[in-house]
C-alpha cells in the first residue's frame, strides 16, 4: 500500500491550479444516462472516484472514454443493457447511488446495491428512496440491493427532513424526465447542485430555484446530451488555502471560485491569515501563529463538513482553544487519534472536539481513514517539525488530483513510497 513521506516545516509558496470538482462531476456523469447520444464533460479530474463512476457506467453498457491529459470524457449511454450498479463498485464509492434516479427515470428500472455504512457514519439513503416512491416508483429491497421500477415517474411535492446533497441531485435528475411538476423542499443548496442543474438545463430540462432550498422541476419527455465543464473543486481550494495558513506560506490559488468558499475564507481570516480575491486567483498568506476560532459544520452555505478535518489541523497549532462542532455526520472525527499521535491536544465528546493549540506538531507515522481525514493528516505533516509518514494514501487519491505533485511545486518535501 502506498504512503506519503513528508518532511514538514517548509512554508508552501507559489501557485497552484485547482482541478474540476469531484462532487460536481460524479452526478453530471450519472446525468449522461438521461439522454441518448454522446455527452462531453470537461474539467473532469483524474481521480479514483471518477474512474469508479466510469466503470459503473461501462458495466451497464455505456461507453466511457476518458482522456485524463485533457480532463475530458465522452459518455454515451444510448444503449444501456444492464441497469445494475453492483456491490463490488458501490462498496468502494457511495456516490454510485447517483445512478438510481436517472436509471429509474429513463429505463423504468434500476438495481443498485445499498451503499451501507462508511467510516464517517451510517449515511442512509432513505430520503432518496422516499422521493422516488412518492414519484410513483415501486421500491423493493432484496439481497442488499434497491430495486426500483416505474412505468413513468410522475411529478410530486417532496420535502427533505435533512438537506441531502446526493438525494437532491438524484431526485432532480429523476424529476427532469418525470411527467408533471416536482417540487423539492428543504433541498440542499451546494454549488455542485447548481452545476448539475445547469447541465440538465443545457440538456433541455426545465428547472428553477437550484441553489435555493426550493427547487421546481417540470418534467420533459426527452433530454439531449450535454457538453459541460465542471466547476473547480471548492474543497480542494479550501485544502490548499489551509495549507498556506498552516505552514505560514503564501499560495496563489488559480482556477478557483472564491464565492463558493465564503464561510471558509471568513474563518481563515479570523485565524489571522490573509485571504484575498485577486484577478489572478485567490491568494492566501499565513501570518504567524494562527489564532483559535470555533467552527460548526453545516449544509451549504455553512462551514463545509468536508473541510472540518483540514481546519482542525490548523487549530492544532493555534494560540488558544477552539471548539469544532460536527453536525452533518455523526462520526467524522477519525483523524483525531491520528492528530494526537503528532502531539495535538484534542478532547472529543460526541460531535464536539475541543482543540487546545500546541506551539508545534511533531512528525509521526499516521493512518488515513477517509478522504478528508487523509488531507488533514497531510496538512498536519506539512506543518510538523520533523518527518511523517501518512499511510493508506489511497483515500487521498479518491478526491485529490495529483496532490503530491501540486505540493512539490509549492516547495513541500513529499515523496510517495510503496
Ligand atoms: C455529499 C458529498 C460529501 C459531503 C456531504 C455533505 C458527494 C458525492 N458527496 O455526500 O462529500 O460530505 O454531501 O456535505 O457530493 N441523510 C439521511 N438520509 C438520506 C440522505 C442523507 O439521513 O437519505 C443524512 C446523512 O446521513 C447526513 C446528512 O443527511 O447526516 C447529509 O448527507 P448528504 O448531504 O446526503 O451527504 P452525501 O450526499 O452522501
Amino acid at each position: 500500500m502506498e504512503k506519503l513521506l513528508i518532511r514538514g516545516g517548509v512554508p508552501l509558496k507559489g501557485t497552484v491550479s485547482i482541478s474540476g470538482s469531484k462532487n460536481a462531476s460524479l452526478p453530471i456523469m450519472a446525468a449522461a444516462i438521461l439522454a441518448g447520444g454522446r455527452s462531453v464533460l470537461r474539467g473532469l479530474p483524474a481521480l479514483r472516484d471518477v474512474l469508479t463512476m466510469g466503470a459503473l457506467l461501462e458495466q451497464m453498457g455505456a461507453r466511457f472514454n476518458f482522456s485524463p491529459d485533457d480532463s475530458l470524457a465522452e459518455i454515451d449511454a444510448s444503449e444501456l443493457k444492464n441497469p445494475v450498479a453492483a456491490y463490488e463498485l458501490v462498496k468502494t464509492m457511495r456516490a454510485s447511488v447517483l445512478v438510481l434516479g436517472p436509471l429509474t427515470a429513463r429505463y423504468g428500472r434500476a438495481k443498485v446495491s445499498l451503499p451501507g455504512g462508511c467510516a464517517i457514519g451510517a449515511r442512509p439513503i432513505n430520503l432518496h428512496l422516499m422521493g422516488l416512491e412518492k414519484m410513483g416508483a415501486k421500491i423493493e429491497l432484496e439481497g442488499g440491493y434497491v430495486i426500483a421500477k416505474a412505468r413513468r415517474l410522475k411529478g410530486a411535492s417532496l420535502y427533505f427532513d435533512l438537506p441531502t446533497v446526493t438525494g437532491t441531485e438524484n431526485l432532480m435528475m429523476a424529476a427532469a424526465l418525470a411527467k408533471g411538476v416536482t417540487v423539492l423542499e428543504n433541498a440542499a443548496r451546494e454549488p455542485e447542485i447548481v452545476d448539475l442543474a445547469e447541465t440538465l438545463q443545457a440538456m433541455g430540462a426545465k428547472i428553477e430555484g437550484a441553489g435555493g432550498s426550493l427547487i421546481e422541476i417540470e418534467g420533459v419527455d426527452e433530454l439531449k446530451p450535454f457538453d459541460h465543464e465542471a466547476i473547480p473543486d471548492r474543497i480542494e481550494t479550501a485544502t490548499f488555502a489551509v495549507a498556506a495558513a498552516v505552514t505560514g506560506g503564501d499560495i496563489l490559488i488559480k482556477n478557483s471560485r472564491p464565492e463558493h468558499l465564503d464561510a471558509v475564507s471568513i474563518k481563515l481570516r479570523e485565524t489571522g491569515a490573509e485571504v484575498k480575491k485577486t484577478p489572478a486567483g485567490l491568494r492566501v498568506k499565513g501570518n504567524g501563529r494562527p489564532r483559535s476560532v470555533n467552527i460548526t459544520t453545516m449544509p451549504y452555505p455553512g462551514f463545509p463538513t468536508d473541510v472540518q478535518a483540514q481546519f482542525m489541523a490548523l487549530m492544532c497549532i493555534a494560540g488558544g482553544t477552539s471548539t469544532i462542532n460536527e453536525t452533518v455526520f455523526e462520526n467524522r472525527f477519525m483523524h483525531v487519534p491520528e492528530l494526537k499521535r503528532m502531539g495535538a491536544d484534542i478532547d472529543l465528546q460526541g460531535g464536539l472536539a475541543t482543540v487546545k493549540g500546541v506551539p508545534a506538531l511533531k512528525g509521526a507515522e499516521v493512518m488515513a481513514t477517509d478522504l478528508r481525514a487523509s488531507a488533514s493528516l497531510v496538512l498536519a505533516a506539512l506543518a510538523a517539525e520533523s518527518e511523517s509518514v501518512v499511510h493508506r494514501i489511497y483515500h487521498l487519491d479518491r478526491g485529490y488530483e495529483q496532490m503530491e505533485k501540486k505540493l512539490l511545486a509549492l516547495g513541500a518535501r513529499a515523496e510517495r513510497i510503496k
